[in-house]
């Protein structure tokens, strides 16, 4: 239904406003009685099968919702109900930001891919907090947290720490965003030094708590393996609960789109299916060097089962979605897990 009727609607408006009139559609329906239990019942699919347990935490499946969808954690409970194994919000930021000037967000149709140079726009990690102490009992919820545009990277620290304060309470993991391409020079921190004392500092306030957070690391596709055999290094080092493979990329390479139109949409993040070996590649590399000693959450193309299949068979122990759902709908989260309980039955 999504896929013939709603996706060519909504694409034909504007990405950005595409996805706020998706927010206000799912907003209304769940104010009529019933939807809820409605969309549960067609799109989540329940099965002992696709439970996992990863650092603590037991998800009722493995797909999940990847970061910059529900970016100020306003919809995470409605989104639960078309089937999603966990959601993450953010990347949220100390200060509310604007994010970069609009237009900001592009389709590659003939790419099956997106292009965003968002910038995190968000409404600043207070007001997230508070809308989280709202999340219904079972949801399991991600934070994503960033730095401020304005703050220079030699006070980065200061912004992780702080959003993992104000967050510490209403979220069940933290992801260390260190790998967007759009908010300048924060890819630097994830050079070997700079990264350490960073996820050092988060995880020395982790242990001040009674009970310590996983803490994973969210790294972009475009590392080169030296860089990997750093990622591994300082996960070993600093022993962080996982890595999420992986960001957008900032290549534009085996595209279908026409070099005149990605000249006039200019710089950003690319997702979707063109990102999909990159990721599968780096989820691989990091699983085979570090001999499977950190749980991986696999991100990047997954538009169909086969795809999550490939993440998971390449290391990933979780896998998420962001274009893919843009592209297939909800649809697409119950065939995948109905994929893997087949693929269970099987093996
Ligand atoms: C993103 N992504 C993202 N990631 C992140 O860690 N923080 C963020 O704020 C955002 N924001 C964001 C906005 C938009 C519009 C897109 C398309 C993506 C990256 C996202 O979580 C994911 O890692 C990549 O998009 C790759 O997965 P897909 O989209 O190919 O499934």
């Amino acid at each position: 239904m999504y896929k013939l009727f709603l996706q060519p609607l909504l694409f034909l408006l504007d990405a950005e406003k595409a996805h706020h009139v998706t927010f206000s559609l799912v907003k209304f329906i769940h104010f009529l009685p019933g939807v809820g239990g409605l969309l549960r019942a067609v799109y989540r699919v329940e099965d002992k099968s696709l439970e996992r347990e990863l650092f603590g935490i037991k998800f009722p499946n493995p797909v999940g919702l990847a970061a910059g969808f529900d970016k100020d954690a306003r919809l995470f409970n409605e989104l639960y109900n078309f089937g999603f194994g966990f959601i993450e919000i953010g990347t949220l930021t100390p200060r509310p930001q604007g994010g970069n000037p609009k237009k900001r967000l592009f389709r590659l149709k003939k790419d099956q891919a997106l292009v965003n140079r968002m910038g995190f726009n968000n409404g600043g990690v207070q007001a997230a907090a508070k809308r989280l102490k709202r999340k219904n009992a079972g949801i399991i919820v991600g934070g994503n947290i960033g730095k401020n545009k304005d703050t220079p990277n030699e006070e980065a620290a200061n912004d992780y720490l702080a959003c993992f304060k104000t967050l510490y309470d209403v979220v069940d993991y933290f992801v260390v965003n260190v790998s967007s391409p759009n908010t300048p020079n924060l890819r630097e921190l994830q050079e070997k030094e700079p990264l350490k004392k960073l996820l050092s500092r988060l995880m020395e306030l982790n242990a001040e708590y009674l009970v310590s957070k996983p803490i994973l690391l969210k790294i972009a596709p475009d590392l080169n393996f030296d860089q990997l055999d750093d990622i591994v290094e300082i996960v070993t080092e600093t022993k962080i609960a996982g890595v999420i493979a992986t960001n957008t990329t900032i290549s534009r390479e085996g595209l279908q789109t026409s070099g005149s139109e990605l000249e006039a949409i200019g710089a950003g993040g690319l997702s979707g299916k063109p990102v999909r070996e990159s990721s599968t590649r780096v989820i691989k590399y990091l699983a085979e060097k570090s001999g499977k000693s950190f749980p991986i959450i696999g991100v990047g193309g997954v538009h169909s089962a086969a795809d999550a299949i490939e993440k998971l068979e390449a290391g990933a122990d979780l896998v998420q979605v962001y274009t893919g759902f843009i592209y297939e709908g909800p649809a697409l989260l119950r065939q995948i897990n109905k994929a893997l309980i087949q693929r269970n039955r099987v093996n």
